[in-house]
């Protein structure tokens, strides 16, 4: 059973709507809070986040603290009936004590101690940060305790970052000794002997020392570790002053350095940012796939719980090379994603623009000349307005999904590391994860999209992967570090009648980077799939190869694997390129289930009609019982016997759907009773069985 505290049981009765809120900027001017005030309501806000970058106002000289003007706030908030997520402040810390304690500064990677300014940079072991963490938080958790306005801690804010000052270094060695025991066992799970890097005492070990590839994925683990102490240290007084509220902190999707599923245990509810590039390009709806496994992603971190999309933006960003606006549609179109995804938050980043500092040209609700009739503050209105309309909707989830992806942050730091795999050639967003891990799991996530399947994503934790008895189909491509127990609860959910996919990057290495003897994929997949991964081959920007399978043909990209037939049936082969006429694609029955093997990164069609034909071969079933045009997506969500279907459209095309006879479906919105729906290009609807 979950001792979580739940945000929607406990506080949340609607939608939460809002944005980051900075009203110190603007030096709480009450001419400025008023006209904030009186905007929000016009905006059908009914939440802000407040507070993120507040320190040195509440604690203006070391032990002088001043919360009168955040009393004020809060009781503005509570006045108008909307709710504050409360920000711990430790973002960014004042500059006093930056310069009065240096030691609660980073040190980067070169060994220098960074300057008192910029944010999201200070040690992360530091006793002295915790310690003033702890004050402010235990000041704050004091006062608000039971202000009708508090709903929710947001501790920190994207928090993030790794520390090479003496102090890390030391607690990374003590954290080493209490893995290993002693160097003997050190060196052997890193594999020391090469290029004579046996360690013969703690101290020589050096993180920066990337070609000690274990060594790397130790020091992710630890400075993980460190986070989560982190964030464990600033609940201490919150949990004792106020028991019942709620903590987060905002996530960034599938961040290179944040195993999001070893701090979930220690959060109560999940929440994130994201920053799509919805450019409004034909493509879009590609990355729209994207976007969508990150929010499945986030609501399998927190076993299937409504969760909190905690920041996006309005309109633009300032911070991409190009800053595009959202075309029209665009806006509602992904507000729209996240809560067909299982959010029950739809937070942007800000409410208003500042006059000055590095952010004054980020979108926001409000622009500089407060004006309500903008593009972005009408879209805006009309958000709030969907959202308003979907008050029933909160709480519900998305339940019954028979495929899963297994998402393994451990795999992502792992293959990473490994020096030879070849990294994507088109580099992507920020947030978004564009590396040789993220990438393929975009593919089969993509394919499995387009053809209509709903996913859960299942995190890969060293105990293991959860029950995985309700699922018929499970994608683990690059599932690249496999550990024992992983990979006996694949064979046995094969067995049993499952089909599972592997890619030519699964099961490569054990928990220390060690690859696996005795053939790949490793740990006896290689049996189950009755295929061997022989060798890998990489594939320059300008080469193609085509695979064929049936009557149709495919191309591929980045790399593909020599396959070495054990009892699988070859189902698609190499058409020309390095490895012509030999398998590309196997599958073996096996029990009563079977395993494919896809031994290359293939183009997006081929995975559309791979999963396709998987839906048609085995009659799983679809989100919705309907086969969806290409760029559409639907998800369920579901409550008290009731179903909602959204469907979106993530092309630039208008789309029509004929709806299945089976069920009576009306329009959330209107009530209308439909047989057929027309979507407008980036249009969606909301619907009810
Ligand atoms: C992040 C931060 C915010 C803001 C936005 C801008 O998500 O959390 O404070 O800087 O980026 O996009
Ligand atoms: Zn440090």
């Amino acid at each position: 059973m979950s001792l979580k505290k739940n945000l929607s049981e406990t506080v949340l009765k609607k939608m939460f709507y809002g944005a980051d809120y900075n009203p110190e900027q603007w030096k709480l001017d009450p001419a400025i809070l008023e006209e904030d005030f009186k905007l929000m309501k016009e905006a059908r806000c009914t939440s802000m986040s407040l507070g993120i970058f507040s320190w040195t106002l509440y604690e203006p000289s070391e032990g002088k603290f001043e919360f009168e003007w955040m009393d004020r706030l809060m009781d503005q908030f509570a006045d108008s009936g909307m709710k504050a997520f409360l920000a711990t402040p430790s973002g960014s810390k004042p500059m006093w004590m930056s310069e009065k304690y240096p030691e609660i500064r980073k040190v980067d990677r070169s060994g220098k101690l960074e300057p008192s300014g910029r944010r999201h940079n200070h040690c992360l072991s530091s006793s002295v940060y915790k310690e003033k963490v702890r004050i402010i938080n235990e000041k704050l958790a004091q006062r608000y305790a039971k202000h009708p306005a508090l709903a929710l801690w947001h501790l920190g804010n994207e928090l993030q970052g790794e520390c090479f000052c003496s102090g890390c270094l030391n607690r990374f060695h003590n954290w080493l000794e209490d893995k290993y025991k002693n160097l003997d066992a050190l060196n052997e799970a890193w594999w020391a002997r090469f290029w004579n890097h046996t360690i013969t005492d703690w101290k020589q070990i050096d993180p920066r020392d990337e070609t000690i590839d274990c060594l790397v994925v130790d020091w992710k683990r630890f400075t993980n570790d460190l986070h989560i102490e982190f964030l464990e240290n600033e609940r201490i007084p919150l949990d004792r002053y106020t028991p019942e509220i709620p903590c987060t902190t905002n996530y960034m999707g599938t961040h290179p350095q944040l195993n999001y599923g070893e701090w979930s245990k220690v959060l109560d509810v999940v929440s994130n940012d994201t920053y799509p590039e919805y450019d409004g390009s034909s493509k879009m709806w590609e990355h729209a796939a994207e976007v969508s496994m990150i929010c499945d992603l986030m609501r399998g971190l927190n076993q299937g719980q409504p969760w909190m999309q905690m920041e996006c933006s309005p309109s633009l960003v300032n911070w991409k090379r190009v800053n595009k606006l959202k075309r029209p549609g665009v806006h509602k179109m992904e507000t729209t994603q996240y809560i067909a995804h299982g959010a029950d938050t739809l937070h942007y980043f800000q409410f208003r623009k500042g006059r000055g500092g590095f952010e004054k040209f980020h979108g926001a609700i409000v622009d500089h000349d407060s004006r309500t009739d903008t593009r972005v503050f009408k879209e805006v209105q009309e958000v709030g307005e969907r959202l308003e309309a979907l008050e029933e909707v909160v709480g519900s989830k998305i339940v019954g999904n028979k495929t899963a992806l297994i998402y393994d942050w451990e795999s992502q730091w792992a293959i990473n590391s490994s020096c030879g795999i070849k990294q994507p050639s088109l580099k992507k967003g920020v947030n978004i994860g564009t590396d040789a891990y993220n990438e393929i799991q975009y593919d089969h996530y993509r394919g499995a999209w387009s053809a209509g399947l709903g996913m859960d994503l299942l995190l890969a934790l060293p105990e293991g992967l959860g029950e995985l008895s309700n699922y018929n189909l499970i994608l683990a491509p690059a599932l690249y570090l496999l550990r024992d127990s992983v990979s006996e609860q694949l064979k046995e959910f094969v067995m049993n009648g499952g089909t599972l996919v592997l890619s030519h990057r699964s099961g490569v290495v054990n928990e220390h980077n060690q690859v696996h003897l005795g053939g790949l994929p490793g740990l006896g997949l290689n049996e189950i799939a009755g295929v061997k991964v022989e060798e890998i081959d990489a594939l320059f920007e300008h080469e193609t190869v085509q695979v064929q399978g049936n009557s149709k043909t495919y191309s591929l990209r980045e790399s593909l694997g020599r396959l070495y037939p054990m009892g699988a049936e070859v189902m698609f082969k190499y058409l020309d390129g390095p490895l012509k006429d030999q398998p590309a694609v196997t599958r073996n029955s096996l029990g009563q289930g079977e395993v494919w093997m896809l031994a290359a990164n293939f183009d997006k069609e081929f995975y559309h009609d791979f999963y396709n034909s998987q839906v048609e071969a085995k009659r799983l079933s679809r989100s919705i019982d309907v086969k969806l045009p290409l760029g559409v997506a639907s998800t369920k969500r579901e409550k008290e016997g009731v179903a909602y279907h959204f469907l979106i459209n993530y092309t630039d095309q208008v789309q029509t759907i004929e709806l299945p006879k089976e069920d009576s479906f009306s329009n959330l919105e209107t009530g209308e009773i439909l047989q057929k729906v027309h979507l407008d290009a980036y249009g969606s609807i909301i619907l009810k069985t």
